[in-house]
């Protein structure tokens, strides 16, 4: 790997203060890594260089037809004052599966790390430390072709960029969801599955709905039947029935137009180790309210990178609204999501091998 260091990066006091109040995506480190691909001559040596602008053609592909796809991950601060990422390998091969489906070129799984941990290694003193914060990793790539036929591109732009990453929501309250009848967000052989740009721009008009609802978050039923549950904005779902030792805790089963959460595939393995039941099953919006109706689902709550775990309280549709338990974070959310962190904090046995750390 190239690396140019950045004779500017931000003075420590001043880094200490923005990481101290981060928010999140409101400040950048001081470096990126930047590696391109051509059809011709493949992927080349990658390099870290100051975060920066980039120039482009007006005509670039990315521009006009939208070829592009992304990652999240997070480097979590550990009690030795180290850093662990939590399943980048996770990350990498959702990555190349996104690309495959977008047409861009896959990059190879070693590539995808050795970038990680060299931007993380670099710019390490920008990752928080409290719980629930860390330093949040944006791996993307671009069509960089330029012209205006449409066709899969022959260049492609890696970029790889990080933020330090507070609460994404406030996990101590519970968010509201607009379950929307009127848009979908992905269909069978479309590109649901995949982390690519487009399937956020084309969510936004039913966040918007659902703002003008009072709602927080929208909730995505399927395009075929349109009665199934599928994702809430960019986190999977999960319901809780039952209570006690005896819970069962449910997701949605991948039907192929979910994305599939890397939380969420932790989440059955988390939930499992603390005894409770998990099924991936369908689950109906009539299920959903029937089931906070008669007290049967206790619980429910998203998950994804940037918020890990958020309890969900009121869900309001063309059906009615609904209100889950007494629409407060309930016992079996607040102990899974502790448990996460704890496993990516590193205060507690990763026993599932999850969490890999960074050579500082
Ligand atoms: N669903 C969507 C649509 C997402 O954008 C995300 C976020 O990354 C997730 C689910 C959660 O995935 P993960 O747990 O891998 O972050
Ligand atoms: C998630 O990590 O849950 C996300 O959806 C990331 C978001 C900022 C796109």
């Amino acid at each position: 790997m190239k690396i140019t260091l950045n004779p500017h990066a931000v003075p420590t006091a001043e880094r200490e203060e923005k990481v101290a109040n981060c928010g999140f995506g409101k400040y950048y480190t001081d470096h990126m890594v930047v590696c391109e691909w051509t059809e011709a001559g493949g992927w080349e040596e990658p390099e870290l260089k100051p975060y920066g602008p980039i120039t482009l053609d007006p005509a670039t592909a990315v521009f006009h037809y939208g070829q592009e796809i992304f990652e999240g991950m997070k480097a979590y601060r550990q009690p030795d004052g180290g850093i662990a990422l939590f399943r980048p390998e996770a990350n990498a091969r959702r990555f190349a599966r996104s690309a495959q489906r977008l047409a861009l070129p896959e990059m190879p799984e070693e590539l995808f790390l050795e970038t990680v941990h060299a931007l993380v290694k670099q710019d390490a003193g920008w990752t928080p430390g409290k719980v629930g914060e860390a330093l949040y990793i944006r791996p993307f790539m671009i069509a960089t072709e330029v012209g205006l036929g449409v066709r899969p591109t022959n260049k492609a732009t890696y970029l790889l960029i990080a933020t330090p990453a507070g609460a994404y929501f406030d996990p101590s309250k519970a968010v509201s969801v607009w379950i929307s009848t009127e848009y979908v967000r992905a269909a069978q052989g479309g590109t649901g599955e995949a982390k690519c740009g487009g399937n956020y721009a084309a969510s936004l008009v039913a966040q918007k709905a659902a703002a003008k609802e009072g709602c927080d978050q929208v909730v995505w039923i399927d395009a075929k039947e349109r009665k199934w549950i599928e994702e809430m904005g960019g986190m999977n779902l999960y319901f809780v029935k039952g209570k006690g030792a005896d819970a069962t805790v449910i997701t949605p089963k991948l039907t192929g137009t979910l994305l599939p959460g890397i939380t969420r595939d932790s989440i059955l393995s988390v939930a499992k180790d603390l005894g409770y039941k998990t099924e991936e099953v369908m689950l109906s919006i009539d299920d959903w309210r029937e089931g906070v109706t008669s007290g049967d689902i206790s619980e429910i709550f998203a998950c994804g990178t940037a918020a890990v775990v958020s309890p969900v309280g009121q869900a309001k549709s063309a059906m009615g609204t609904w209100v889950t338990g007494d629409g407060q974070p309930g016992p079996i959310t607040m102990q899974i999501r502790n448990h996460l962190l704890a496993i990516q904090h590193g205060t507690t046995e990763d026993k599932h091998g999850w969490v890999q750390k960074v050579a500082l």
